[in-house]
């Protein structure tokens, strides 16, 4: 299995925060937001990964990520010329994939809570079955997102993007699980009226196929939005809060890159000892060195 972080897009609703970087470079409390899908992607113990972003960002991103060997992972990196929506990361990454099974989550979503694994966990499992797989968050906003109508028995029945009137609270997330014909199935798409070939639309054919689960995140997990200057600053209050509180790093690369067997903790320490300035990186030092 392999994964696509897709960090293109111009980050307008930022702007003039990221007219000179990329939205997904900007830091979410003490570290760039990309790490938090990054974290994700590891957590799905996938290492080989494929990042997508702009042209003239994709330096940045190779400065910060290089080849993910750090980390234990393989990065390489492609550009999406335009923001020509979210599929498109489907026909970028064909090649990448190859026969592949697919993880494609956005470079500015953040997931947080208890169960994530075990719901990684299930939509891997569902991949055996050819079954495609994506989540549903209950959000104040649905217009603002992919919205899934359920029928009375919780079945999904239709997914309609950013629609003006929304059926249900329930908004789909950035990260999507499918089997290896949505490379094929992507390729029949057409684009929107705002010119993108749509997510939603290819997760409407697995629907129409009897071939998409819907998972509903559970209450109490957190999936935070990062597009409005309003909703970074609080994505960034609720990292840090918790990891003030707990005494733990969330979206932390080099914690689970070690938890995973990925990089020794002698590879850890002598990467942390690089930033070792940092809280980050002296979170990371005097954590490990002491761990047996
Ligand atoms: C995209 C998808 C939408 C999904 C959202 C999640 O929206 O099109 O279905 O709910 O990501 O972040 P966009 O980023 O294009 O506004």
């Amino acid at each position: 299995m392999k994964a696509i972080v897709l960090a293109g897009g111009t980050g307008s609703r930022l702007f003039p925060s990221t007219k000179g970087v990329s939205k997904q470079l900007l830091p979410v409390y003490d570290k760039p937001m990309i790490y938090y899908p990054l974290a994700v992607v590891m957590q799905a113990q996938i290492q080989e990964i494929l990042i997508i972003t702009t042209a003239e960002d994709q330096q940045a991103f190779q400065r910060l990520l290089q080849d993910g060997n750090p980390w234990g992972i393989n990065i390489i990196y492609a550009v999406q010329k335009e923001p020509k929506g979210i599929a498109e990361a489907l026909i970028l990454g064909a090649d990448f994939i190859g026969n592949d099974d697919i993880m494609l989550i956005l470079g500015d979503n953040i997931f947080y809570g208890a169960g994530l694994s075990n719901q990684i966990q299930q939509a891997q499992n569902e991949l055996r079955n050819n079954q495609a797989s994506i989540f549903a968050y209950y959000v104040d906003q649905p217009q603002r997102y992919g919205v899934v109508t359920f029928d009375s028995q919780a079945k999904a029945l239709a997914i309609e993007e950013k629609p003006k009137n929304p059926t249900s609270n329930y908004a789909v997330t950035g990260v999507y699980f499918y089997p290896n014909d949505a490379l094929i199935l992507t390729q029949k798409l057409t684009p929107s009226n705002r010119g993108e070939l749509e997510i939603t639309d290819l997760n409407q054919i697995y629907l129409n196929q009897n071939r998409l689960q819907v998972k509903i995140l559970p209450e109490g997990f957190a999936w935070l939005d990062t597009g409005t200057h309003e909703s970074l600053i609080e994505a960034g209050q609720f990292v840090y809060t918790l990891e003030k509180r707990q005494g733990l790093k969330l979206g932390c690369l080099e914690e689970i890159a070690f938890k995973n067997g990925w990089i020794t903790q002698k590879q850890l320490l002598s990467w942390a000892a690089t930033f070792s300035s940092s809280s980050y990186g002296s979170y990371l030092i005097q954590k490990y060195s002491t761990k047996q």
